[in-house]
């Protein structure tokens, strides 16, 4: 058996070092992928600072995988080894990314096309299954998942909500910018959506065709975002989620709307308002919404190969796995706009 660098936290609260374990096997329906590239997410630091979520110690974590197929499982089909591959991460030893190889779930596995690059199919995963499945999946009876509408992917999806408006909160996030280029292609209109005004061009390349400053007070933001509807706000997908974003969507929804929080829900919840508000859960391999989830990663190629969804900018840190541990402090000290940050596993100096 042959070994791979991984970076490990290595206790509850700890810090991280880089170490050498197993490259596993994969079984039946499994993929092993060579990871070329991988992206940080907020959940990384916040298992680190606040010790939830994972149990077992040390841990690897990381949940974007950009790479090439190195083994096929038994019964896959429709890879081999060498295609260029992306497929979301997760938090056990064998499947999360901040390693040099990881199994996937063949199924929720999607292939790049060749003007997209490793770097920028590390952005790619975990933005859009929480977008996609926020918007498209149904809500599970556990009151997660999503607002049950109608995928563009499938056929007859395109423009199915065209002349709606939408309301994003916090598009300049790798999540908010994926939210916004489905909406554009479920046709909604307009696409309202809140960032730095830095990012005003990013966020209207993508299609959203007003970006109101995130830092308004609610008033102000309540006033300019009234100006631009001429219907119903039903859907408000706050990709952002800190109590004020919530409560700003919550207030802002129409009655018989739905919000999508990617958090915990913290809105005050007006029982006479006829609102819905639920948590996405961005995850493929949850059973619940594991069926959507294969429709969109085998939509994947088609959607980046014509353009119809683009990678999130990206910037790519420096000495491949050590080079993440720096990147996590930024996104916690809010550093970071309008990119994600990538690390290179397979850069890791001896
Ligand atoms: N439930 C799930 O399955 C799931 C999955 C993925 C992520 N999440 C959560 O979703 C959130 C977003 O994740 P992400 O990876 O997309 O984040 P991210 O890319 O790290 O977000 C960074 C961006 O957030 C924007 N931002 C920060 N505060 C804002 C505010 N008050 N209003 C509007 N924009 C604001 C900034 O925009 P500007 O630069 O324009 O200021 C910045 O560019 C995180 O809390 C994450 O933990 C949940």
């Amino acid at each position: 058996m042959s070994l791979q660098k991984a970076l490990f936290l290595q206790e509850k609260f700890g810090s991280f070092a880089v170490g050498a374990k197993d490259v596993p096997t994969p079984g039946a329906g499994e993929l092993l992928v060579r990871i070329e590239a991988t992206a940080l997410n907020p959940v990384d630091w916040k298992i680190q600072k606040y010790g939830r979520w994972i149990e077992k110690y040390p841990a690897i974590l990381g949940c974007e995988v950009a790479g090439t197929v190195e083994y096929v499982g038994e019964g896959v089909t429709g890879f081999s080894k060498g295609d260029r591959v992306v497929c979301e991460g997760w938090l056990t030893s064998d499947r999360a990314s901040f390693q040099q190889y990881a199994i996937t779930d063949a199924e929720v596995t999607g292939k790049i096309p060749p003007h997209i690059s490793f770097e920028q199919a590390a952005s790619i995963s975990g933005g859009i299954a929480t977008a996609g499945l926020g918007l498209y999946a149904d809500v599970d009876p556990a009151g997660r998942g999503g607002a049950g509408l109608f995928p563009p992917w499938e056929v007859g999806g395109r423009n199915k909500y065209a002349g709606k408006p939408i309301l994003v909160l916090g598009g300049a996030s790798s999540v908010g910018q994926y939210v916004i280029q489905l909406a554009r292609l479920s046709g909604f209109f307009p696409i309202i959506s809140t960032a730095s005004l830095h990012n005003e061009d990013l966020l209207k390349s993508l299609g959203a065709t007003h970006v109101i400053d995130r830092k308004l007070p609610f008033e102000g933001f309540q006033v300019a975002l009234t100006s631009l509807l001429t219907s119903p706000l039903e859907i408000v997908y706050d990709a952002i989620s800190v109590p004020d974003t919530q409560q700003a969507g919550y207030d802002l929804l129409a009655p018989g709307g739905t919000l999508a929080v990617t958090l915990a829900i913290t809105a005050k919840i007006d029982l006479q308002a006829n609102k819905r508000v639920f948590q996405v859960f961005g995850n493929v391999y949850e059973p619940t919404t594991r069926k959507i989830s294969v429709d969109l990663f085998g939509s994947l190629e088609g959607l980046l190969a014509t353009g119809d969804i683009k990678p999130n900018p990206v910037r790519v840190l420096p000495d491949g796995l050590l080079g993440i541990p720096g990147g996590l402090k930024e996104l916690e000290e809010n550093k970071v706009s309008g990119v994600k940050l990538i690390a290179r596993p397979q850069d890791t100096p001896q």
